[in-house]
């Protein structure tokens, strides 16, 4: 049987989400996604008018089949989480059972079980703020949709994924190192996310026997990174700057989850995966 893989925060072809779904579906992967509610009626009525049928073509030739698109809200691990004013949302109320917890229940009963599970999610409202400036509010709102949502779903996928599955989410060097403009708090969630991928590769090792990595990628321009508004800056800087003086194409971020997801990397677990050309390797720019 082929594997199975559930990939959240898929809601155009531009993103890490989507190219990693492609990847995982060139070697053979069954693939279902979560979409955030707002963008779920655009990304499925632009998928059934043909929108993205350029993007779906695979190595092969074949188009990408998305087997299910899951409405979801990582912020919200139960129903009883959610506040009122986003239940009666316009664009909350005609779709429903989009918590994690709902999610992955879903998920049980249309398909038993998965093996991989892939975190490519973030959201900052306060972004473009240095943190100096940053609100409380929105530190920990960045958090709440960028680090704990990926606990939550590993804490409400694990049980219904098969051991020698792995699981992948996505950071960015900014944890680390100073990126003068990833701000609101999203340099906190991003050093939490990478913090949590060894703590969560122990836990979920010994539990459920599967294994838990981050990729650290580089600068690409997703719907996400043109909001945070210095994309093409960073871009630029690597292009002059990295060892591999070429751009970065989402694929071949898509290739490396294929590859942390497969049996290729079974002895792979509780570790930052630099897919950055080699940018994270320079002491100063040239
Ligand atoms: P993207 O816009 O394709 O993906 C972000 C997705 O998160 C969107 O589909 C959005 O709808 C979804 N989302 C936001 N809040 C959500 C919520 N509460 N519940 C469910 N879904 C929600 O952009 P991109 O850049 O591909 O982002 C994917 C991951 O890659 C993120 O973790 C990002 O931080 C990371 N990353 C991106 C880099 C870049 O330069 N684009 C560099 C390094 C890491």
């Amino acid at each position: 049987r082929g594997k199975r893989a559930f990939i959240a925060g898929v809601a155009d072809d531009n993103g890490y989400g989507w190219a990693i779904a492609k990847s995982l579906a060139a070697a053979g992967a069954e693939i279902l996604v979560g979409t955030w509610v707002p963008a779920l009626n655009i990304f499925e009525s632009s998928l059934r008018r043909g929108k993205f049928d350029e993007s779906r073509v695979l190595p092969d030739g074949s188009l990408m089949e998305i087997t299910k698109v899951y409405p979801l809200d990582a912020v919200y691990d139960t129903p009883e989480d959610v506040p009122e004013d986003v239940k009666a949302n316009k664009r909350y109320a005609g779709s429903s059972k989009w918590t994690v917890k709902e999610v992955a229940e879903s998920v049980k009963e249309d398909f038993g079980s998965i093996d991989i599970l892939v975190h490519s999610l973030a959201n900052g409202p306060e972004v473009s703020k240095p943190l100096l400036e940053t609100s409380r509010y929105g530190y920990l709102a960045a958090i709440s949709a960028s680090s704990y949502s990926y606990v939550s779903l590993l804490q409400h996928f694990a049980p219904i994924m098969n051991r020698g599955g792995a699981t992948i989410s996505l950071t960015y060097i900014a944890s680390e190192r100073i990126i003068p403009g990833y701000g609101g708090g999203m340099s906190s969630a991003k050093a939490a996310l990478e913090s949590d991928t060894q703590v969560l590769a122990f836990e979920a090792g010994r539990k459920h026997g599967i294994r838990v990595n981050t990729i650290s990628a580089g600068p690409l321009r997703s719907r996400a990174a043109k909001a945070i508004g210095f994309i093409d800056m960073m871009i630029d800087y690597s292009s002059e700057n990295a060892p591999l003086q070429k751009e970065l194409s989402a694929e071949e971020v898509g290739n490396a989850a294929a590859f942390l997801a497969s049996p290729l990397a079974s002895a792979i677990t509780g570790t930052v995966l630099y897919v950055d050309n080699g940018l994270n390797a320079m002491g100063v720019g040239v």
